[in-house]
């Protein structure tokens, strides 16, 4: 399907709707997802302005709440200009970090994004003690230790990475990104009184990236068409945190008054099926051609590395966390070909003309690039 149709199919407005930009949004516009709460809560955003920050304050903006943003003003300093932002410096780097806009201010909930150095988290989280009802913090399924990635079904009660002997820093680079999230955690839990929520996400998509090179491999490959290389049989199992679901969640539980962390993330799918998923939405005419793991070794791609995205061969682990406990407290995860359509928007802006080449300009990065993907097909008679 040509990227105008598929736009207009998945109902998606040319104009004006980018996250984050334009005017204020109309409630509910588009979310589907109605407000449940009768009072609006007053949410301090610390960030809000780089990956997942737009879609966790649109998401609670379409609920009919208020949101304050608190960053510095550096990234994408465009976004939300119609709500309060107020700025301030949570490192030392320009000297004292600089919280001054906080203080003496309540809100309901805080949501922090933070992954830098965790003495930045304690520093909030001491300081909004008391000033806020709950405090929200974004984390990973990279705080578990490493056994956790070795079974199936790990909870949240599973053992976390080990902290002793590990400091808490405010640099981020004198600390690996596992240890920031733990600890990150430990000192949210430690300083802060009140309600706190721990998310912790799958690998994430949604409409944005995080970095450029981090296009949505399958989605685009399968919409572009043709004979498409796929991994094995399509029996193996994946999964991902879908960021509208997520951020839908965060309002659930601030709503609810919910607290404790949580798994966020899709139950295990089969790759077949979000892959059918994706040609089904798309009207691709894509040839999905599965092909085992020797046929693809053979040619240096291999389970795990990256190279064909969500591809485990590994029968428990990485894509097979529990997220039973979010699903309880209301959790609801949108369907595959909805988070695929949310990549696909995202691309079709970023993109219009379809330039973007896999893995051609960071090679060291793994996306299979096209040219070496019709290579591998050719040799394997295809
Ligand atoms: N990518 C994945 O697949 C994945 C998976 C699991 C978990 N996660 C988690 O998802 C989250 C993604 O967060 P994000 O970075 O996209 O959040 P974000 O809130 O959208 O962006 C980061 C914000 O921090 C602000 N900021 C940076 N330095 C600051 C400073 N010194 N003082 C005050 N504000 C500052 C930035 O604004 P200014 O620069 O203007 O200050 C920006 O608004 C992270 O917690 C990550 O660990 C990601």
């Amino acid at each position: 399907m040509h990227r105008r149709n598929f736009l207009n199919a998945a109902g998606v407005a040319a104009a004006g709707s980018v996250l984050g930009q334009g005017s204020k949004p109309v409630a509910a516009q588009g979310a589907g997802f109605s407000k449940t709460s009768t009072k609006p809560l007053k949410v301090l955003m610390l960030g809000g302005t780089g990956f997942l920050g737009p879609a966790i304050v649109e998401t609670f903006l379409d609920t009919g709440h208020d949101v304050t943003l608190f960053n510095r003003g550096i990234t994408n300093p465009h976004m939300f200009k119609y709500l309060e932002r107020l700025r301030g410096d949570r490192e030392e780097d320009h000297g004292d970090p600089d919280l001054s806009a906080l203080r003496g201010r309540d809100w309901d909930v805080v949501i922090d994004t933070w992954q830098k150095g965790p003495k930045c988290v304690e520093d909030t989280a001491k300081l909004l003690s008391g000033h806020a009802g709950a405090y929200f913090y974004i984390s990973s399924i990279a705080v578990y230790h490493n056994t956790a990635f070795r079974v199936r079904g790990t909870k949240e009660d599973a053992r976390l990475s080990d902290l002793e002997g590990h400091p808490i820093n405010r640099k981020p680079h004198e600390q690996v990104y596992f240890l920031r999230k733990t600890l990150a955690e430990k000192v949210l839990q430690e300083n802060f009184d009140g309600n706190v929520g721990i998310f912790r996400s799958h690998g994430m998509r949604g409409e944005r990236i995080p970095l450029p090179r981090d296009e949505p491999y399958w989605p685009i490959r399968i919409w572009r068409g043709g004979k498409v290389l796929a991994p094995e049989d399509g029996q193996t199992l994946a999964q991902f945190t879908d960021i509208i679901s997520l951020c839908r969640f965060l309002v659930t539980c601030a709503e609810k008054e919910l607290s404790g962390p949580y798994n966020v993330m899709s139950r295990p799918f089969r790759l077949i099926d979000y892959l059918t998923a994706i040609k089904d939405l798309t009207q691709s005419d894509a040839e999905l051609i599965w092909t085992s793991q020797n046929e693809l070794a053979e040619f240096g791609v291999k389970s795990g590395d990256g190279a064909l995205p969500l591809w485990s061969d590994e029968p428990e682990g990485r894509y097979h966390f529990s997220s039973e406990k979010a699903f309880s407290a209301g959790f609801a995860n949108r369907s595959l070909s909805a988070s695929a359509a949310s990549m696909l928007e995202g691309y079709f802006r970023r993109y219009p003309n379809d330039e973007f080449r896999f893995a051609e300009a960071t090679a060291e990065y793994g996306m299979l690039p096209s040219n070496r993907e019709a290579e591998i097909l050719a040799a394997l008679g295809h």
